[in-house]
């Protein structure tokens, strides 16, 4: 019997544990394990009851995902499954942690449940691309009924023991030892004569309009097609007969096994996991942070000190005025009462947040005893030195100073401090409080144990935290310029700023780079353009046409118009036709003939100029891995998850193709189309980003 399954003897109940460390994932062994404990007991003399238990933090966290893609090995999960719930003995699931995905199919397939009022369960197999392959659409209906089952599939949503009872997909709530509790509930099902009880003989459930749902979740998933697969495996139990149903959900399980967007949604569940594990962080223990400063409480200092409120730490919130500071504390309140309002925190929490935990200055005195600080006042560089100046006379040795600057140098920030390896950048985005990513920006002198501090905080905070090093726009910003210019090409050359918009929202963007620059605001860009003009190589192109509209006071969402415009209270803005002829005046300025682009050129376009930009940002090591790129545009950037990341879609796509793309763009304007030695070198000797990846 393999280790990965024990089988004991309690009275006339065999216990059959998993043990399966770190979350008793469902690998060959552990099915093959499942498979002789159950037949052992079938034939073990006066066993009357089965009861299947996880071993250490959780049930089963479903499926061993790390066999996916492999060729796979039996015996197959639906198999165990169905012969779980054939079992002339009574099964009993008693469950606590998490039972998710195959977990939840195996607890499915007992005769009854119980869990602890902790527990979790959920199918939650569309983030990795798939549907439930082990029966979840098919015994979750049953029980749950079609409603619940489409929501809970497609949505992949944890849901807490109380509400899995009122579901029907748990029969008891106790507290107690998981073995214990379903050695009690067992005893009670055989004096109460209850013997099997199999979900596939229930009666099939309501019928939805079938269609409807359907097309609303393909909507909804913006090009994702998982969910929407799902819903027609769920339709398929209430039309077929339960094994006809289950070949469904087995057929669609292997074709999206298949696809692409399994793929990259896989790379995405590891890489979010990988990002924060660096070689250099081995063994360095971080500093102890409680008590975190704030300078400047203006759209990024107000995130971040809600964020930092959020994760149960000690804010306090310096400005330059009085009236700056009451400004900053009603931006505070606001996001605050956003998250009271989502049920997200309570009133006593909201309450404790504002008056016990949030102290407003005006004096750097307040700041000796924080142990790190986040400097978040306006980009200019004479103001930024100018603060840390302060910061080095005031903070205590030992306190972490940090630097929220999107595009500043933070060495030459640095320079000013007598304690450069405390000087680090936390690199947020707006609004901070709710964006996953934060860029950890490491100097050359930024000691380990602050980098490791500064993925502490991260992780206290619920983001994201991938690391970068120095450069002009780090990893996000620095990729964004370069795709943004590209966008920007391709509106001189004859696209519209809506139609480049409407491609890559196709392609599966949140939104387009123009939407996103109205709401971010178009003077950010402006102000950029402005700075590096002196600098400008004469043959880099860049368009005129954004700095008009800033030039006569537009500025996007805050001003009403910008690329679109936008009604009073609305986020959704209609195209802004009056660019057109801003657009077609520089056009015949520069003697451009429009043509017409396709949506398909304007991806390949788009995507060509942002993986060739990260392949550089990987190869001059300011990103440590690919995936550290993947990460942060997945996370900050709106890239759709289910294409795992730029580079693993150029993995996907074919670095040769790519490549060949940029040569060809290339011969229009070889200053801006300079193809990454990296990539060259990766199609030169074969090799993928994925490479990369695992060679760590
Ligand atoms: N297979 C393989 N490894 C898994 C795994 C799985 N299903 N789930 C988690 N792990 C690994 C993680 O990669 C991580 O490894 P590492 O320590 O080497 O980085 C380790 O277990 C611990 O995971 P987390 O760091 O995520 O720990 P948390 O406590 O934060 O979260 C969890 C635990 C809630 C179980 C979370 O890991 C999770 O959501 N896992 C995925 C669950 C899932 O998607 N299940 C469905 C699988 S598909 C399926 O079942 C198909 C079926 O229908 C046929
Ligand atoms: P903002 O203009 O909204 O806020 C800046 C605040 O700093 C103002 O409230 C101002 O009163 C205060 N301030 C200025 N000088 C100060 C000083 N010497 N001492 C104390 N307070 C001072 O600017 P925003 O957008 O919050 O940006 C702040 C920083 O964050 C900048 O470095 C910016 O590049 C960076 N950033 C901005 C993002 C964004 O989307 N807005 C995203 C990520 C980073």
């Amino acid at each position: 019997m393999p280790a990965e399954v024990q089988y004991n003897r309690q009275g006339d109940t065999a216990v059959i544990r998993i043990c399966n460390p770190p979350v008793n994932a469902l690998g060959q062994a552990v099915r093959a394990g499942m498979l002789d404990c159950l037949e052992k007991a079938e034939k073990d003399e006066g066993v009357r009851a089965v009861l299947l238990v996880g071993d250490g933090r959780t049930f089963i966290a479903g499926a061993d995902i790390r066999e996916f893609g492999k060729p796979p090995q039996a015996p197959h999960l639906p198999d165990v499954c169905n012969r779980i719930e054939a079992s002339a003995l009574l099964v009993v699931a008693s469950m606590h942690g998490v039972s998710l995905g195959g977990g939840l199919e195996v607890a499915l397939s007992a005769h009854y449940r119980i869990a602890q009022p902790g527990a979790r369960v959920g199918l939650p197999e569309v983030h990795l691309g798939l549907l439930p392959g082990a029966g979840g659409t098919q015994r979750l209906p049953r029980v749950a009924g079609a409603a619940a089952a489409v929501d809970l599939i497609t949505s992949g949503r944890h849901v807490g023991a109380d509400e899995a009872r009122t579901l029907g997909i748990l029969d008891e709530v106790r507290e107690g030892d998981p073995e214990a509790v379903g050695l009690a509930y067992i005893t009670e099902l055989l004096a109460a004569g209850l013997g099997p009880r199999p979900v596939s003989r229930m009666p099939p459930h309501d019928a939805l309009d079938w269609d409807a749902v359907y097309a609303a979740t393909l909507r909804k998933g913006r090009g994702q097609i998982s969910p929407a697969q799902a819903v027609r495996a769920i339709q398929a139990s209430a039309e077929l007969p339960f094994a006809e149903g289950l070949k469904e959900e087995r057929r669609m399980f292997r074709e999206l096994m298949e696809t692409d967007q399994r793929q990259g949604m896989i790379h995405a569940f590891f890489s979010e996991r990988a990002v924060s594990s660096l070689p250099e962080l081995k063994g360095v223990e971080p500093r102890d942070v409680r008590h975190v400063a704030v300078i400047g409480g203006g759209t990024m200092g107000a995130g971040i000190a809600t964020a930092v409120l959020l994760a149960g730490l000690t804010v306090t919130l310096l400005e330059m005025s009085q009236q700056a500071a009451v400004a900053a504390k009603e931006r505070i309140a606001g996001n605050l009462a956003g998250a009271l309002k989502r049920g997200k925190i309570s009133e006593a929490a909201y309450d404790g947040m504002l008056q016990d935990r949030l102290v407003l200055t005006t004096s750097y005195d307040d700041l000796s005893d924080v142990d790190l600080v986040i400097e978040a006042v306006f980009e200019d560089m004479q103001v930024k030195k100018q603060v840390f100046s302060q910061l080095e006379a005031v903070c205590r040795p030992g306190a972490v100073l940090a630097t929220n600057t999107s595009y500043l140098d933070i060495d030459e920030i640095a320079t000013v401090t007598d304690r450069p390896g405390d000087v680090i950048g936390l690199h947020f985005f707006s609004p901070a409080h709710v964006m996953k990513l934060l860029e950890v920006v490491v100097t050359d002198q930024t000691a380990p144990e602050v980098v490791a501090t500064g993925f502490a905080l991260g992780k206290a905070l619920g983001k994201t935290s991938v690391r970068a090093g120095v450069c002009d726009g780090f990893i996000g910003n620095r990729i964004l310029n370069t795709y943004r210019t590209a966008a920007d090409h391709m509106v001189l050359d004859g696209a519209s700023p809506w139609q480049i918009d409407k491609a890559l929202t196709g392609f599966g963007f949140a939104m387009g780079p123009f939407a996103v620059a109205d709401l971010a605001g178009l003077d950010i860009g402006w102000a950029m353009r402005k700075r590096r003009a002196p600098d400008r190589d004469a043959r880099e192109r860049v368009g005129r046409y954004p700095d008009v509209l800033c030039e006569a006071g537009h500025f996007g969402q805050k001003t009403g118009t910008g690329f679109y415009v936008y009604e009073a209270g609305s986020r959704a803005g209609a195209p802004n036709r009056n660019l057109e002829q801003i657009i077609a005046a520089e056009r015949a300025e520069r003697g451009i003939r429009p043509r017409a682009f396709t949506e398909e050129e304007i991806v390949r376009r788009y995507m060509a100029a942002m993986v060739n930009e990260a392949a550089k940002v990987v190869g001059e090591g300011i990103a440590r891995r690919p995936l550290d790129v993947d990460m942060v545009l997945l996370a900050g950037y709106g890239f759709p998850r289910y294409r795992g990341g730029p580079l693993k879609w150029a993995d996907m796509t074919g670095l040769k193709s790519v490549l060949a793309d940029i040569e060809t763009f290339a011969r229009e304007d070889d200053f801006f189309w300079q193809p990454a030695p990296l990539l060259e070198k990766l199609v030169r000797e074969g090799r993928s980003f994925d490479d990369l990846n695992k060679a760590g």
